[in-house]
């Protein structure tokens, strides 16, 4: 009884651990990275219509999803191009490609 108990709790940490990798792991989610580092110049919906984007002339993603693939764009992310810096040392290729993912998704 009592060592079924003591199992159980440890099932249960475990599980908790797990949860909260999970949770940590999504926390850094495309979404906040987004917000955090990419919706200054490129606006929350990607329209570029805030004062850095129209300042800097950043293009709608509606318009540059037409033209770039993703593969073309996490380049991008990755190195810079013109006004945008290169994130590679803020962000891992993961969240980059999760970033640019999100960014795509915004297209209308
Ligand atoms: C300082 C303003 C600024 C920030 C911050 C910024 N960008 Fe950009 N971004 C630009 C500009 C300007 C361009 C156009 C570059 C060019 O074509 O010369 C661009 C281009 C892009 C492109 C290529 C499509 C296009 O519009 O031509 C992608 C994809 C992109 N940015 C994603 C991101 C992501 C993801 C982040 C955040 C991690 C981010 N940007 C942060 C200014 C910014």
């Amino acid at each position: 009884m009592k060592l079924k108990s003591t199992q159980n709790r440890i099932a249960i940490a475990v599980g908790a651990v797990l949860l909260l990798a999970g949770t940590a792991f999504a926390g850094d989610d495309a979404k906040a990275i987004y917000m955090d580092k990419c919706s200054v110049c490129h606006g929350n919906d990607g329209q570029a219509k805030t004062a850095k984007g129209k300042k800097l002339k950043v293009k709608s993603v509606n318009e540059t999803i037409g033209g770039e693939d993703e593969a073309a764009m996490i380049k991008m992310v990755n190195e810079g191009k013109g006004d945008m810096n290169s994130f590679k040392k803020q962000l891992t290729a993961d969240q980059i490609k999760s970033v640019v993912a999100y960014y795509r998704g915004l297209a209308k």
